[in-house]
C-alpha cells in the first residue's frame, strides 16, 4: 500500500480543522437560528453546549482518528467489533447528504457575490430576488460550479490541496469578518442590535427550552463539524506528538469567535435597515441582509465582500466533508483519490439537485442529516469511546501532553455520563421535531405538488 498522506505542519492541521468548522454554519445558519429562537437566550445556551458537549466530542473523534490512522469506517473496524463497526456508515451517509445540499446553499452565496458587484440588491424585491436565485436552473448551475471547486481541491490531496487552500482561506475569513463587524459597529442600529443579541432573557429560555435546546445542540454539532467523522479523518493524518486537547480548544474557540462575529455583523446591519431578524429562517442573510445592503452606501460592494467570505468559508468546510467520504473509498475500497473524488462529486451533485429546484428539500435534508444523523453519530461514538474502549482513549489522549494530570479521566467521565445522557435527550427531541416537519410542512408540500 502506498504511504498514507499526512499534514505537513501543525498549523496546516489546525487551519484545516478550523476551515472545516467555520462555514455556512457560522455565517448563514447561526444568525438565522439566533433570530428564530429569539436572540440572546439562544446564544447563551449555544455557548454552554459548545463547552459542555462540543469540546469533549471533538476529543472523542480525535482519539479515534489518531489512534487508528484510518477513515471513520476503517477506524471503527479496527478498534471496534460487531455492531460498533457500523457507526462509520452513519457518518458516511450524513456526509453524503450534507454536502449535497450544502453545495446548493454555497451556490446561492456565489450568486449574491455577483448581484452585489452589479449593484443589484433590492430592498423591496429582496424576497422575490432570493426565490428566483435560490431555486431553478441558475441555482443548479451554481451548485455544479461549487461542487467542481470542491472536487478540484480534494483531488489534489491533503498537502497540496486541502492544506494549501486553507492556509489562504482561513486567515482571509478571520480578517474580513472582523473588518465587517467593525464597520457594523459604526451603524445607527448597533446599540439596539447588541441588546437583542447579547442580553439573554432567562424567562424566555425557561419557557422555550424544548425548542431552544435541541436547536442549539444541532447548531453546535454542525458548526464544529461533529458527528460525521471529519475530526476522525483529519486527526488520522496527525502525528503522535500533538496535544489533542490543546488543538481541540483552539478549534472550538476560533469557530465560536467567527459565529459570534457573524452575529455582530448581521444584527447591526439588519437593525440599521429597520428589519426584524426573527422571521426569515434560512433566507435571513440572503433576503434580510441583502435588503439591508441595498440601503447602505457602498452596499453592493460590502455585500459582495460579505458573500464572498461566506463562499470561501463554505468551500473550506465542504472539502472536509468530501474528504471523509473520499478517505473511505481510498482506504477501504482501494480506489484512487482522483476517480473517487470525481465520482462522489457527481453523485452528490445529483442528490443535491432537488434542493436547488425546491427549497423544501433543504429542510428535508438538513433536518435529517444535521439534526438526526450527526447527533446520532456523535452519541454512538461517545458511547463507544467512553464505555467500550476507555483504556485506549485515555492512553491516546495523554500522548503529546507531558503533564495530563486528571484531564484525561475528567474528560472520560464527562463523556461517559453527562454527554451521553444529554445526547440521548437531544436526539429524541430532534427526531420529534423532524417528525413534525415530515407530517406537517413536508406532507403539505407533497399534497400540493404530487
Ligand atoms: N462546520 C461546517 C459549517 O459550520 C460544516 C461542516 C463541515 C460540517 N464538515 C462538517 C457539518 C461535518 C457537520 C459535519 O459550515
Amino acid at each position: 500500500m502506498a504511504q498514507r498522506e499526512s499534514w505537513a505542519t501543525r498549523t496546516g492541521f489546525i487551519l484545516a480543522a478550523v476551515g472545516s468548522a467555520v462555514g455556512l454554519g457560522n455565517i448563514w445558519r447561526f444568525p438565522y437560528q439566533v433570530g428564530e429562537q429569539g436572540g440572546a437566550g439562544f446564544l447563551f445556551i449555544y455557548l454552554l453546549l459548545i463547552v459542555g458537549i462540543g469540546f469533549p466530542v471533538i476529543l472523542v473523534e480525535f482519539v479515534v482518528g489518531r489512534n487508528t490512522e484510518r477513515n471513520p469506517v476503517g477506524a471503527l473496524k479496527r478498534i471496534g467489533s460487531g455492531a460498533w463497526t457500523k457507526i462509520g456508515w452513519v457518518f458516511v451517509t450524513a456526509g453524503f447528504v450534507i454536502l449535497s445540499y450544502y453545495s446548493v446553499v454555497a451556490g446561492w452565496t456565489l450568486r449574491y457575490v455577483l448581484l452585489g458587484l452589479q449593484g443589484n440588491y433590492t430592498a423591496d424585491g429582496a424576497l422575490d430576488q432570493f426565490l428566483g436565485a435560490a431555486s431553478g436552473m441558475d441555482a443548479v448551475v451554481l451548485h455544479a460550479i461549487f461542487m467542481a471547486a470542491v472536487i478540484a481541491i480534494v483531488a489534489l490531496g491533503i498537502e497540496r490541496g486541502i492544506e494549501l487552500s486553507v492556509k489562504l482561506m482561513v486567515p482571509a475569513i478571520i480578517i474580513i469578518s472582523v473588518g465587517l463587524a467593525a464597520y457594523a459597529f459604526t451603524l445607527d442600529g448597533a446599540t439596539e442590535a447588541y441588546a437583542y443579541y447579547l442580553s439573554p432573557n432567562f424567562s424566555t429560555i425557561a419557557s422555550n427550552w424544548t425548542t431552544i435546546l435541541p436547536a442549539a445542540a444541532a447548531q453546535a454539532f454542525f458548526t464544529l463539524s461533529l458527528g460525521m467523522g471529519v475530526m476522525i479523518t483529519y486527526a488520522s493524518y496527525l502525528g503522535e506528538d500533538r496535544n489533542l486537547a490543546e488543538d481541540a480548544g483552539i478549534i472550538a474557540v476560533l469557530d465560536t469567535f467567527i459565529a459570534f462575529t457573524a452575529g455582530l455583523i448581521a444584527f447591526p446591519i439588519l437593525f440599521a435597515a429597520g428589519i426584524e431578524p426573527g422571521a426569515s429562517g434560512p433566507a435571513l442573510i440572503f433576503v434580510s441582509l441583502a435588503a439591508a445592503f441595498a440601503e447602505l452606501p457602498f452596499g453592493g460592494l460590502l455585500g459582495a465582500i460579505f458573500f464572498g467570505t461566506v463562499a470561501i468559508a463554505a468551500l473550506s468546510s465542504a472539502i472536509s466533508i468530501m474528504e471523509v467520504v473520499v478517505s473511505y473509498l481510498i482506504d477501504e475500497r482501494g480506489i484512487g483519490r482522483v476517480p473517487a473524488t470525481a465520482a462522489l462529486g457527481v453523485a452528490m451533485f445529483l442528490v443535491g439537485t432537488p434542493a436547488a429546484l425546491d427549497l423544501v428539500f433543504i429542510d428535508l435534508y438538513d433536518g435529517f442529516a444535521n439534526s438526526i444523523l450527526l447527533m446520532l453519530g456523535g452519541l454512538l461514538l461517545s458511547i463507544f469511546v467512553g464505555w467500550i474502549v476507555p483504556d485506549l482513549a485515555l492512553e491516546e489522549i495523554s500522548k503529546g501532553i507531558r503533564n495530563v494530570g486528571s484531564l484525561g479521566s475528567t474528560w472520560l467521565w464527562f463523556v461517559r455520563i453527562p454527554v451521553v445522557l444529554a445526547l440521548i435527550v437531544l436526539v429524541a427531541l430532534n427526531a420529534w421535531e423532524y417528525f413534525g416537519f415530515l407530517t406537517g410542512d413536508f406532507a403539505d408540500w407533497l399534497n400540493t405538488n404530487l
